[in-house]
């Protein structure tokens, strides 16, 4: 690769599709991805991913896909990285995230995860702070045929801990999120670089 093109690929900003697995109007998980996307700065270009309107999957509704499953699944296929930041329901995935996960998987053979990049991150006012959703939700998204990136970010949330203009307040957690964040921009941009299809000449 010529040094032109790496540099074009460096400069190209990662498109993030963002997910939430959370429909509550004032998601503490919503806030922390914002909140990630501010920290990303102008390596990313956000783009988060609404889920909450899907409908309920239903096999049957394959044969003619409601509009706001293909909407749902060409954001997910634009992306070239996808972070997923989810509260924990139940000790596990939230439904509307699962549902989600199953609408992007179909209808067979026209999956729309494999060979994503993907980070996986999660807030909750708990001690353990989403980590065993986290666990089960890479399991889930390795079997799709994601990409996941190692490392760990379990986040206990505290009612002050991002302001109105997402930034988070306090200054460990800030590092902490940005070195996070920069991680998985360089992951994300190590497939870009392998596919390059959108810089080459
Ligand atoms: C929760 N919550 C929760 N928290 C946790 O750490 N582990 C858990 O297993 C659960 N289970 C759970 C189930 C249900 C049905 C609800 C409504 C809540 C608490 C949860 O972390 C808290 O409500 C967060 O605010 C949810 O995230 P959002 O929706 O604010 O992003």
């Amino acid at each position: 690769m010529t040094e032109i093109k790496k540099a074009e690929i460096k400069m190209s900003k990662i498109r993030l599709g963002i997910v939430i697995g959370s429909n509550r109007r004032d998601s503490i998980n919503r806030k922390l991805a914002h909140a990630l996307a501010r920290l990303g700065g102008d390596a990313i270009e956000a783009d988060f991913i609404r889920i909450d309107d899907l409908p309920l999957y239903n096999q049957d509704l394959e044969a003619d896909l409601p509009s706001e499953v293909t909407r749902f699944k060409r954001h997910v296929e634009n992306a070239d990285a996808l972070l997923f930041v989810t509260p924990e329901y139940s000790r596990s995935i939230p439904a509307v995230l699962k549902n989600a996960i199953e609408w992007g998987s179909r209808p067979w053979g026209k999956t729309s995860w494999p060979d994503k990049p993907a980070a996986v991150t999660g807030t909750s006012p708990g001690a353990i702070g989403s980590a065993i959703v986290q666990q089960h939700l890479k399991a889930v998204l390795g079997a799709q045929g994601l990409h996941l990136m190692g490392g760990e970010a379990y986040i206990t949330f505290k009612p002050d801990l991002i302001d109105a203009n997402d930034n988070v307040t306090d200054e460990s957690v800030r590092t902490f999120l940005k070195t996070f964040v920069d991680q998985f921009i360089a992951f994300a941009g190590r497939f870009a670089e392998k596919a390059a299809p959108r810089v080459a000449a």
